[in-house]
């Protein structure tokens, strides 16, 4: 038996076409949810619409400091290995969740695949930078989304036969969801047409905890927001922070979290979006939709290099001159990676089923 873990949001898309393609082979198969995330916005509306079986062990671990977190995971998640003792364990991304599974598994003997390997930033003030890291060096197996993963791993010592590079997995479930995701005209409920706003996502510890920099922000998206319309959906620690400041981000328009399609919609008939995520870098980089990313590296290059992402800082005065160059039309196209073709998950579950022996 093989067993997928998810935990926290960015974890869901990147998993749901490996489980349904190991599902669709029939694999005994078992799917571990940490419950790193749980709110019903956050996690449940993403299994229903991407199709995902329900997990079969869900372990409620929720919110915590980070090592409180990731000690749960491990204490519940080494219970489950025990119980059930899977022949691999499959994680993805760079979240507590990964690694906590990853070394609850190997230190009972037992293989780790990593989805999305690879991939850094080189930015150690980064959790997710250390998450990334120590995943893929106990990892056995470690599928590559573009070609700076495999070429880190090489560069810190990873043998060759332990990485595949697969393409983006990611993008195999913005495939399978565009066409619903677009025709459900989320653009509407907003009232904003097509082509014509900014969609923004902003959740990262070292922007919104920042009281300065998350001042500095609102007061750039204010400027923005009065030539293009802003849409900003809350990840729920940014808006406890908004919260808590009180102040006005008028004519920002902030709503609750929106569930994939919707997200996908909207995020496919932007006219910029903005944001500190990892995963939207990738998405947008896939759409051909300019995305300004507010930090000052990115761990997935191909999508600068390649795509349509740009690197627009945190600082007001980065952050201005280069939103406004992409809205006037400036550098702001790209092209799909390789391998960003929508089977992914087919090259991951093809290379488990040979190193199974199946
Ligand atoms: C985590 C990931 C980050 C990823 C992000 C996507 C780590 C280290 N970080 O950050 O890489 O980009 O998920 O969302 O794993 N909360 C809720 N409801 C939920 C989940 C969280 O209210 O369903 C609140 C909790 O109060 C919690 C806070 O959000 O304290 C942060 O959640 P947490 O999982 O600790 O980290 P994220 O900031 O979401």
């Amino acid at each position: 038996m093989i067993c997928s873990v998810v935990g926290a949001r960015p974890n869901f898309m990147k998993m749901a076409p490996v489980v349904l393609e190991a599902k669709r082979r029939g694999m005994p198969h078992m799917f571990v949810h940490t419950g790193q995330h749980y709110d019903a916005a956050m996690s449940t509306v993403f299994f229903d619409e991407l199709k995902m079986p329900r997990p079969d062990t869900y372990l409620g671990v929720g919110s915590g400091s980070h090592a409180e977190q990731t000690a749960r995971v491990m204490i519940a998640f080494e219970r489950v290995c025990v119980e059930h003792r899977p022949r691999l364990v499959i994680v993805a991304g760079d979240v507590n969740s990964t690694l906590a599974c990853a070394l609850a598994a190997v230190k009972l003997d037992i293989p780790v695949a990593h989805v999305e390997a690879g991939l850094r930033s080189f930015d150690r003030t980064m959790p997710e930078e250390y998450n990334r890291l120590l995943t893929d060096h106990i990892a056995d197996l470690l599928f590559t989304s573009e070609p700076s993963g495999s070429v880190n791993l090489r560069n810190e010592g990873i043998a060759a036969e332990r990485i595949h590079f697969v393409g983006n997995c990611m993008i195999d479930s913005l495939r399978a969801h565009l066409a619903s995701a677009v025709e459900r005209k989320p653009w509407k409920q907003m009232n904003l047409e097509p082509g014509t706003y900014g969609l923004l996502t902003v959740h990262r510890p070292a922007m919104v905890d920042d009281a300065v920099k998350l001042e500095q922000l609102r007061k750039v998206l204010r400027e923005i927001g009065g030539s293009v319309p802003l849409l900003f959906p809350l990840h729920p620690r940014t808006r406890k922070r908004i919260e808590t400041l009180g102040h006005d981000w008028s004519p920002v328009k902030l709503v609750d979290p929106l569930g994939y399609l919707d997200f996908l919609g909207l995020m496919a008939k932007a006219r910029i979006v903005l944001t500190d995520s990892g995963g939207i870098q990738e998405e947008t980089t896939a759409l051909g939709v300019p995305c300004a990313t507010l930090r000052d590296n990115t761990e997935r290059p191909v999508t600068v290099e390649m795509g349509t992402n740009r690197l627009a800082g945190t600082k007001p005065e980065q952050i201005l001159p280069v939103v406004s160059a992409m809205l006037a039309g400036h550098n702001s196209h790209g092209r799909v990676p390789d391998l960003w073709d929508g089977h992914a998950a087919v090259r991951v579950v093809d290379t488990i089923e040979q190193w199974m022996g199946r």
